[in-house]
């Protein structure tokens, strides 16, 4: 049975990755305005991930016994000053959510919780993958600068990316 502080972490958490879905779909929105195809696929894809590991947060608060509470979701920014920019607050956004993912297992570890322990280590884990990940994007963006044609061939890149990702899955 999970105790009431971490269940109220994992609620909690499982509203930060809603919400972390919600805001790479307003990035790829704001993409297809663009006309950025490759970067707002490869921004739908994230989103598909966010929804996945709040989903992780809600079978695994069943799977404690304990009760999932939704809350409401804030609303995500819907304009970005460049594609540099939302790349940006993407980065910044999962340091956010590293520094969260940390902080609940701070709070397993003091409530001796062990489960909740191992559960978290894969998003550790992951937490490493996605800095790294839009890290490199955010590095490859700011190395094309404005330039036309680099941002027309790094958003086919990243397109063809995502799809592969798709395809693996
Ligand atoms: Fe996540
Ligand atoms: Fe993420």
């Amino acid at each position: 049975m999970l105790k009431e502080r971490v269940e109220k972490a994992l609620n909690e958490q499982l509203n930060a990755e809603s919400f972390s879905s919600y805001l790479y779909l307003s990035m790829s929105s704001y993409f297809e305005s663009l006309n950025m195809k490759g970067c707002a696929t490869w921004m739908k894809v994230q989103a598909e991930e966010e929804y996945e590991h709040a989903k992780k947060f809600y079978d695994f608060i069943l799977q404690r016994g304990g009760r999932v509470r939704l809350k409401g979701i804030e609303e995500p920014q819907t304009e970005w000053k460049s594609p540099e920019d939302a790349f940006a607050e993407s980065l910044h956004h999962e340091k956010y959510i590293t520094g969260r993912i940390n902080d609940l297992m701070d709070i397993a570890i003091e409530e001796k919780d062990h489960a909740t322990k191992i559960f978290l280590q894969w998003f550790v884990t992951e937490q490493v993958e996605e800095e790294d990940s839009v890290g490199s994007v955010l590095e490859q963006i700011r190395m094309v600068g404005d330039t036309k044609h680099g941002l027309y061939m790094l958003d086919r890149e990243l397109g063809q990316r995502s799809a592969e990702a798709h395809e693996s899955e």
